[in-house]
C-alpha cells in the first residue's frame, strides 16, 4: 500500500449506521484480459477472485467516467456466488473515490432490467451490474460485471473501449477500509462521504409493469387457469412471486425455483429448451398448463411456451410487435422495431405491414440503445431469448412474459393458435441456432477466416440447389451517431429467403463458441405444423459443408440447439 489516511472526518448524527473509513491507495499492475465482450467483462469466478482483478476493473470503470465527485450509481447483481463480496468491494472503492451515493438492491439483488429502470427513474449517473447472465455460477462457474450509462443501457463500445484502455495502464486503485455494509436491511448508511441506500429490489419494477400492462384483465384471465413461471433459482424468483402470486393472484407454487441461489441450484440458468428441461416436460404433458415461461440468471431473457408449443424468440418479437396495441403501454402503436442481425426476419414482415422502420443491428443489446433513445424504435429483440422495449434499456424477461399474458387475455386464444394465425398472415420464418461450445479458439478462428475468404465468390453460385443472393461480413453503421461496428458475423442469404449466419460468441469464457444461425422462410401452410428442425435440415447440411465445421472443430453435431 502506498499511503493511508483517515478521510473524511466521520459524519456524526443520531443514525447509528454511520461508519468511519480509512482510504487506501493500492499499487497494482494491469491484467491483459479485461476487454468487455458482448455484455461486459465475463470470466471464470476464479479469475475474478484473483487479487486486484475485480478492483482493477472497477477502478478502470471509475477512471473512464467524466467525474466521480458526488455521482450516484445503482449497484446490484443476480445473486450468484461472489455477488455479495463484489458489492462490498465496490462500496469500499466508491467511498474511496469520492462517489456520492449508491442505490443497492436488498441482498445485493437486482435483475438487469430492474437495475436499468432504477438508473432511469432516479436519474443516476449509471450503474454497475454484477452478472454472468445465463452462464452457470458458483466457485467453478462464471462471474461478470458491466457498466450501464445514465440512459439505463449497457455502455456503448466507445465507453467499453475506454474502460479497456484504462485497464491496460492502471497502476493504482483507491479502496476504503471499513466494516461490511448490511445489504439485507432496507435503509441508509453513510460510509465516509458516501451514502448507501439499500432499497426493495422489486417494488419500482413491479410498479413500472403495472403502467404497461392491464393487470386487471390478466388477473381475471388467469383465474382458474394454470401457468408456470420458472425462475431457475436465479434473480427473478422474488420478482415473479410478487407479480404473479401476490399481484396477479396465481396460486403459490406458480413460480418454480423461486429462491435465488448462489449456484442456481447447480443448474444452468438459461431459459431454453435445453436447460429448462423440467418446465418443457411439464408444458408438453397431456394435462400441461396453458402457459409457461422461464427467465435467466439476471432476469433479462425469456422463454415462452404454450401447451405443447414452443415460441421462438424471433417469432415472439414479431407477434408482440403485430399485437402491441393490446397492452395499455403500447396502445398508441410502435415507432419502429429493431432486431439483432442473426434474429429471423419475422419482425421485418410485421414492420413492413405496419409501415414502420425495422433496423438490423449487431448482436448485443447495447446496439439498441441509440435507436431507443432517439425514439426510432419501440420494440426490439434478439434470437437469444431477448425481447424488450423503450420502457428500459435492457432486454426484459418478465416484461415479455407479462406482454404475452396481456395478449392471451385480450385474444382469448391459445399460444399455438396465436402463432398459427400469425404465420397465416405473415408466413413462417422457421428458425434455429446451433452452438458448438468450447471448441479450440484457433480452430474456430481458422474456420471463420477460411469462410470469410470464400464469401466474395458465393453470390450467384448454387449450393445444394439454392442460389446465393448475398454473402457478406456484417458491418453496422449506427444511424444515430454514425459509429461503425465491423466483423459482426458472416451472412449467407439465398434467393428463396433462407439464410445462414456464422458468428463466434463474445460471451463465452472457455475456448470459443461457434454459433450457426439457420432460417428458412415458408408461406406453405402445410409447413406451419412441421417441426422447425425438419424444415431446416437442408440448410443445416449446407452450413456444415460450406464452413467445414467438422474439419475445423472435430464436431459432427452441435452441443446445443435452441
Ligand atoms: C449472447 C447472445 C446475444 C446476447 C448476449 C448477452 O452473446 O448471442 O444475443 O445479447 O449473449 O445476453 P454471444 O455469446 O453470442 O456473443
Ligand atoms: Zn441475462
Amino acid at each position: 500500500m502506498e499511503k493511508s489516511l483517515t478521510y473524511p472526518p466521520p459524519f456524526k448524527s443520531n443514525d447509528n449506521r454511520i461508519m468511519d473509513i480509512k482510504i487506501n491507495t493500492v499499487a497494482t499492475t494491469p491484467f491483459d484480459d479485461q476487454r468487455p465482450g458482448t455484455s461486459g467483462l465475463r470470466k471464470a469466478t476464479t479469475t475474478f477472485q484473483k487479487p486486484h482483478y475485480l478492483e482493477n476493473f472497477v477502478q478502470s470503470i471509475f477512471n473512464s467516467l467524466p467525474t466521480l465527485d458526488g455521482i450516484c450509481l445503482v449497484v446490484g447483481g443476480d445473486g450468484r456466488f461472489y455477488n455479495r463480496e463484489a458489492i462490498q468491494t465496490i462500496i469500499r472503492m466508491a467511498a474511496a473515490n469520492g462517489i456520492g451515493e449508491l442505490i443497492i438492491g436488498q441482498g445485493g439483488i437486482l435483475s438487469t432490467p430492474a437495475a436499468s429502470h432504477l438508473i432511469r427513474k432516479n436519474g443516476t449517473d449509471g450503474g454497475i451490474i454484477l452478472s454472468a447472465s445465463h452462464n452457470p455460477g458458483g466457485p467453478d462457474g462464471d462471474f461478470g460485471i458491466k457498466f450501464n450509462t445514465p440512459n439505463g443501457g449497457p455502455a456503448a463500445e466507445k465507453i467499453t473501449e475506454a474502460i479497456y484502455a484504462a485497464s491496460k495502464t492502471i497502476s493504482k486503485y483507491r479502496i476504503a477500509t471499513a466494516d461490511p455494509i448490511d445489504l439485507d436491511s432496507i435503509g441508509e448508511t453513510q460510509l465516509g462521504s458516501l451514502k448507501i441506500r439499500v432499497i426493495d429490489a422489486v417494488s419500482d419494477y413491479a410498479e413500472l409493469m403495472q403502467t404497461l400492462f392491464d393487470f386487471d384483465l390478466i388477473r381475471d384471465y388467469l383465474a382458474g387457469r394454470r401457468m408456470i413461471f420458472d425462475a431457475m433459482h436465479a434473480v427473478t424468483g422474488p420478482y415473479g412471486k410478487r407479480i404473479f402470486e401476490e399481484m396477479l393472484g396465481c396460486p403459490e407454487g406458480t413460480v418454480w425455483n423461486g429462491e435465488p441461489l448462489p449456484d442456481f441450484g447447480g443448474g444452468h440458468p438459461d431459459p431454453n429448451l435445453a436447460h429448462a428441461k423440467a418446465l418443457v416436460k411439464e408444458m408438453f404433458a397431456d394435462d400441461g398448463p396453458f402457459f409457461g415461461a422461464a427467465s435467466d440468471g439476471d432476469g433479462d431473457r425469456n422463454m415462452v411456451l404454450g401447451h405443447q408449443f414452443f415460441v421462438t424468440p424471433s417469432d415472439s418479437l414479431a407477434v408482440l410487435a403485430a399485437n402491441a396495441t393490446v397492452a395499455p403501454g403500447y396502445r398508441d402503436g410502435i415507432a419502429g422495431i429493431a432486431r439483432s442481425m442473426p434474429t429471423s426476419a419475422a419482425a421485418d414482415r410485421v414492420a413492413a405491414e405496419l409501415g414502420v422502420d425495422c433496423y438490423e443491428t449487431p448482436t448485443g443489446w447495447k446496439f439498441f440503445g441509440n435507436l431507443l433513445d432517439a425514439g426510432k424504435i419501440t420494440l426490439c429483440g434478439e434470437e437469444s431469448f431477448g425481447t424488450g422495449s423503450d420502457h428500459v434499456r435492457e432486454k426484459d424477461g418478465l416484461w415479455a412474459v407479462l406482454f404475452w399474458l396481456n395478449l392471451l387475455a385480450a385474444k382469448k386464444q391459445s399460444v399455438a393458435d396465436i402463432m398459427l394465425d400469425h404465420w397465416q398472415t405473415y408466413g413462417r420464418n422457421a428458425y434455429a441456432r446451433h452452438d458448438y461450445e468450447e471448441v479450440d479458439s484457433d480452430a474456430a478462428k481458422s474456420l471463420m477466416t477460411n469462410l470469410t475468404a470464400k464469401l466474395a465468390g458465393l453470390p450467384g453460385s448454387t449450393l445444394d440447389g439454392r442460389t446465393v443472393a448475398y454473402a457478406d461480413d456484417f458491418s453496422y453503421t449506427d444511424p444515430v451517431d454514425g459509429s461503425v461496428s465491423e466483423h459482426q458475423g458472416l451472412r449467407i442469404g439465398f434467393e428463396d429467403g433462407s439464410r445462414i449466419v456464422f458468428r463466434l460468441s463474445g460471451t463465452g469464457t472457455r475456448g470459443a463458441t461457434l454459433r450457426v444461425y439457420l432460417e428458412q422462410f415458408t408461406s406453405n401452410a402445410s409447413d406451419y405444423s412441421a417441426d422447425a428442425h425438419e424444415l431446416l435440415k437442408p440448410i443445416a447440411t449446407i452450413a456444415h459443408q460450406l464452413a467445414g465445421i467438422e474439419y475445423y472443430t472435430g464436431r459432427s453435431e452441435p452441443s446445443v440447439i435452441t
